[in-house]
């Protein structure tokens, strides 16, 4: 019973670093950009409303929510003046943007994580019709965990403003989804992300807590995670 207790309080405090850590990786990712800490946040509660839509096991929402917080880490390797260039990048930029899923699944390979975290991170821009990168994945070759992440990171994408250009809305993301299901995205995973931007899934309620608008989640994240000095 002794035994029990001291394995039990062990495995405790280890799952609450585990967590802690987590917590400081994705505070790294914010003191040094904003955008991408509220990005990764926003992402994670969707692609986690996904998860449990597609009434996926406690433990895979779990490793789509982590994996999710932190699926752009890597981007800290990538200079911001890249991150927030208005207008096209050129090839050269696009092809050291592209080193970010590499770079995050790198840089978490030493942590024990209870989930694959290193691999979703590895291929969350891998797409169905082998067009993703950094390696040309497809269909199930992808992690279904990084396809959830992936159609989640294109709806936050569409819909966020960016110094370059305003957000789009509820309709041109759709249209979006629409277009890419079967060929780039997933169709299951695009027909329960439709359920929950139109209200019709139960995990609807978790996507925008308060029914806040998009945007104002994300300025109030990002306001959250600036250092102001
Ligand atoms: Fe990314």
């Amino acid at each position: 019973m002794t035994g029990h207790t001291t394995f039990s309080a062990d495995s405790n405090r280890k799952s609450r670093h585990l967590y802690q850590l987590i917590n400081v990786l994705s505070g790294v990712v914010a003191m040094r950009d904003p955008y991408t800490a509220s990005h990764q946040q926003n992402v994670a509660r969707l692609a986690r409303c996904i998860a449990q839509d597609l009434m996926l096991d406690d433990q895979q929402i779990e490793a789509v929510r982590v994996a999710a917080t932190l699926h752009d880490i890597g981007k800290i390797s990538i200079p911001l003046e890249i991150l927030s260039k208005p207008g096209k990048l050129t090839a050269e930029e696009f092809a050291l943007v592209t080193t970010h899923c590499r770079n995050g699944a790198r840089l978490l390979e030493t942590v024990d994580f209870p989930w694959p975290i290193g691999e979703i991170i590895l291929h969350h821009h891998e797409r169905l019709d082998g067009s993703g990168y950094p390696q040309g994945l497809r269909g199930n070759q992808i992690r279904l965990e990084a396809r959830i992440i992936g159609v989640a990171d294109t709806v936050d994408a569409v819909l966020s403003h960016r110094p370059y250009r305003p957000g789009k809305t509820l309709r041109d993301v759709t249209l979006i989804l629409e277009n890419g299901a079967g060929t780039i995205f997933d169709a299951e995973i695009v027909a329960a992300c439709l359920r929950i931007l139109d209200g019709r899934s139960p995990s609807h309620q978790f996507w925008r807590p308060d029914d806040q608008p998009m945007t104002a989640v994300s300025d109030r994240l990002t306001q959250q995670y600036s250092l102001t000095a």
